[in-house]
C-alpha cells in the first residue's frame, strides 16, 4: 500500500464544492491501485480571513510543507475585495503560498476531448486535436515585483516592477524542454522581446540554454500578442508553450476556450519539495453553492498529482479515460452543456467519474 498525506485547501466559492469531487476520485483510484490517503484540511483565502483574520495562516503553510501534495480549490470573492491589499485572498494567500512552497512552474494542459470539440465557441475544425501544455513561470516577474504608489510633478502614479533573474528563466525553461522531449518535442517560448527588457533576457536565456543542452528540441519564439492570435488560429499546432508569469496567466485562460470551458483546465504547480494541484479557474462566486460548477478541472488536477507527485502515469491515464467515458456517455455540467446532452450537477459529475473508473 502506498500511503500519502494530502493537504486539502478548499478555499472559497466553488472551491468547497469541487475539491470533494476530486477526493472521491482519488479514493476510487486509490482503492483500485493500492493507495491510501490521509487528508488534512487547511484554511486559505477568504475562508481563512473570516475564521482567523489572516488569509494564509502559518498553520496552513506548515500543513502544506508537512504533506506529500496539496490539493487547492480556489480563493477570492467580492466579500474580501475591499480589504487592504496584503489581506486579500489572491495577494495575501495564493501568491505567497506558491512562493513559500517554491512552486516556480505552473503546468497547465489544454487538451481537447473529441467529445467536447463542439462545446467551444471556436470552430470544431480549429480546436480538434489541440493538445498543448503551458509551462507558466509562477514565482517571479511582475506578480512578485515591487509594487509602489507615489506622486511626482506629473501627479499620482503606480509602479509594478517586472524583474527576472537568469536563474529563474533557466529553471522553468529546463522543465519545458524536458517535457517536450517526452511529447512532440516542440517548445514555443512566448515573450514581448520587441518591447520589454525582461523579455529580451527571457529570450536570450532560453536560446542559450537550448544551444547548450536541448538542440534536439524544436524551439520557436512568438511575441505574446501574436501568440494570442496564433492560439485561436491554429491551437493544434502547439506542443509546449513556455512563458513568464503574467503572459502565462492570460494565455492559459485563452487556451481554455479550446477545451470547451475553463472548468476543464487543470494545473500542477511544481518545483519545490511539495507540489500543489489547483484548477486554473477562480472561485466563481456567481455560481457558488448551486451545484453548477464543473469539477473536472479539479479532478484532472488530481490526476496530475498521481503523475507528478506519485510518478504514476497509469493512474493519471485511468482518470483521463474515465472522464472521456463520462463525456462520451453525454453527461455535462452547465458550462459545457450542448443540445441532446444530459445536464448534471457538480457532485453527479464526480459520482459519474467514480463509476466510470
Ligand atoms: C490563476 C489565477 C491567479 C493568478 C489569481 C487568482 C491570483 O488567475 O491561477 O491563474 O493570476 O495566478
Ligand atoms: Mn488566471
Amino acid at each position: 500500500m502506498k500511503s500519502y498525506k494530502i493537504a486539502v485547501l478548499p478555499g472559497d466559492g466553488i472551491g468547497v464544492e469541487i475539491v470533494p469531487e476530486a477526493i472521491k476520485v482519488m479514493e476510487a483510484v486509490g482503492a483500485k491501485l493500492g493507495y491510501s490517503f490521509e487528508y488534512e484540511e487547511g484554511l486559505i483565502g477568504g475562508a481563512a480571513i473570516d475564521e482567523t483574520g489572516d488569509p494564509l495562516p502559518a498553520d496552513t503553510i506548515a500543513l502544506c510543507k508537512n504533506s506529500d501534495a496539496v490539493l487547492l480549490g480556489a480563493v477570492g470573492g467580492a466579500k474580501w475585495d475591499s480589504l487592504p491589499v496584503p489581506k486579500r485572498p489572491e495577494i495575501g494567500a495564493l501568491l505567497p503560498l506558491r512562493k513559500e512552497l517554491g512552486l516556480f512552474a505552473n503546468i497547465r494542459p489544454a487538451f481537447v476531448y473529441d467529445e467536447l470539440a463542439d462545446a467551444s465557441t471556436l470552430k470544431k475544425e480549429v480546436v480538434s486535436g489541440t493538445d498543448l501544455v503551458t509551462f507558466r513561470e509562477l514565482t517571479g516577474g511582475i506578480y512578485f515585483g515591487k509594487k509602489t504608489r507615489g506622486e511626482d510633478e506629473k501627479g499620482a502614479y503606480a509602479l509594478d516592477e517586472d524583474k527576472y533573474y537568469v536563474s529563474e528563466i533557466e529553471r522553468i525553461a529546463r522543465l519545458a524542454f524536458e517535457a517536450a522531449r517526452k511529447r512532440r518535442n516542440k517548445v514555443t517560448s512566448v515573450d514581448k522581446a520587441n518591447v520589454l527588457e525582461s523579455s529580451r533576457l527571457w529570450r536570450e536565456t532560453v536560446v542559450a540554454l537550448h544551444e547548450r543542452e536541448y538542440k534536439d528540441v524544436e524551439l520557436d519564439h512568438l511575441y505574446v500578442d501574436n501568440a494570442a492570435m496564433q492560439l485561436v488560429l491554429r491551437p493544434s499546432s502547439f506542443d509546449i508553450i513556455l512563458t513568464e508569469n503574467m503572459f502565462g496567466d492570460i494565455l492559459t485562460d485563452l487556451a481554455s476556450v479550446m477545451t470547451g470551458s475553463i472548468g476543464m483546465l487543470a494545473s500542477a504547480s511544481v518545483g519545490g519539495d511539495v507540489a500543489m494541484y489547483e484548477p486554473s479557474h477562480g472561485s466563481a462566486p456567481d455560481i457558488a453553492g448551486q451545484g453548477k460548477a464543473n469539477p473536472l478541472a479539479t479532478i484532472l488536477s488530481a490526476s496530475m498529482m498521481f503523475q507528478y507527485s506519485f510518478d504514476d502515469r497509469e493512474a493519471a491515464v485511468l482518470i483521463e479515460n474515465a472522464i472521456k467515458k463520462v463525456l462520451a456517455d453525454g453527461y455535462r455540467t452547465p458550462d459545457i452543456i450542448e443540445e441532446g446532452k444530459t445536464l448534471v450537477s457538480t457532485s453527479e459529475m464526480g459520482d459519474l467519474v467514480v463509476k466510470a473508473l
